[in-house]
């Protein structure tokens, strides 16, 4: 019996479709009784916030996706710490034999945001259970639907200078992990995951204009200029300036780099940018807004 968490998410959602199309046996973990209905496959409730709520979720389960939060710190605190973790132990403690994280590419503990905490968490996953494998994906295209990927009036958000990143569709992650889950084991492997091609923000926005047939300018903005974007918005100071030396690293290339590692697990190249922008126009359309 597999677990998904993070079930009804970017990565999730996909693979709930995938594993049910194949006749997988499996189970969504939700935290929302009626968004495990809208899933239409077996479901548990539960939240990694109350780890008494995972035992009953876990029972029979010997191969567990481990994919979800991305939870911004709180306080100083990174909820994202302490919530993978109440998974990782409620998996220890029914005897999980595979895991297939999600993390992040350049993960690493004395790292900072999301890259720090999933650097934790993936050495506490490596020493609580034997069967992991991590995917460290590049940044998602999907993140080009959510809420202030563009200006209101319908420029790209430009965070990474000229820098090009290798950006993916989670599509292809949640099927770098069917293939984890459900073909031979890769214990204690990483898979570094990017697209094909790695494209400056300037190069994206001119993809989604040809993609819409219509003009997308672009509103560059540097590392400092988006920390005081979001403190002017009220996020704490220090996030502020984790997230500027963050966006300086990517501004540097740090994920320029393009890997082998999806054509190798799936057999067929990843799929690219324009890909994905003809798989969601109509959502596009909504995220650039209509002038
Ligand atoms: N965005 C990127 O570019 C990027 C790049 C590399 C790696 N990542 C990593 O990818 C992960 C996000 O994956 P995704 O995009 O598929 O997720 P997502 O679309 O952000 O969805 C988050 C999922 O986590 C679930 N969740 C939230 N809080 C929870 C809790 N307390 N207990 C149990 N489940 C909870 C949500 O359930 P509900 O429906 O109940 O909210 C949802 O299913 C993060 O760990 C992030 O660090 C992201």
């Amino acid at each position: 019996m597999i677990l998904l968490t993070g079930a009804t998410g970017s990565i999730g959602r996909h693979l709930v479709r995938r594993l049910a199309a194949r006749g997988a046996e499996f189970r969504a973990l939700v935290r929302d009784e009626a968004k495990g209905r809208a899933l239409g496959c077996a479901y548990a409730v539960g939240d990694f916030d109350e780890p008494a709520s995972l035992t009953a979720a876990f029972a029979g389960v010997d191969r567990l996706f481990l994919g979800g939060p991305g939870a911004l710190p709180v306080d100083g605190e990174q909820p994202m710490v302490r919530q993978f973790t109440a998974a990782i132990e409620a998996a220890a403690a029914a005897g999980v034999e595979r895991v297939v994280k999600v993390s992040v590419w350049h993960a690493a503990p004395d790292s900072l945001l999301a890259q720090g905490a999933h650097g934790v968490l993936d050495r506490r996953l490596a020493d609580a259970l034997p069967g992991w494998t991590l995917l460290q994906p590049s940044g998602f295209l999907q993140n080009l639907l959510l809420p202030g990927a563009f200006t209101p009036d319908g420029r790209l958000v430009g965070r990474y200078g000229d820098a090009p990143v290798s950006h993916l569709d989670t599509r292809d992650v949640a099927e770098c992990a069917e293939v984890l889950l459900t073909g031979p084991p890769r214990p204690g492997e990483s898979f570094v995951l990017t697209g094909p091609q790695a494209l400056t923000d300037r190069e994206l926005a001119d993809r989604v204009a040809r993609a819409l047939h219509r003009p997308v300018g672009l509103l560059p903005l540097a590392p400092d200029e988006t920390a005081a974007a979001l403190t002017a918005r009220g996020a704490p100071p220090a996030f502020a300036a984790d997230l500027a030396a963050l966006l300086r690293e990517v501004a540097a290339g740090s994920l320029a780099g393009v890997t082998t590692a999806v054509p190798t697990l799936l057999g067929r190249p990843a799929r690219t940018v324009d890909d994905f922008l003809a798989d969601h126009l109509p959502a596009l359309r909504t995220a650039v807004g209509h002038p």
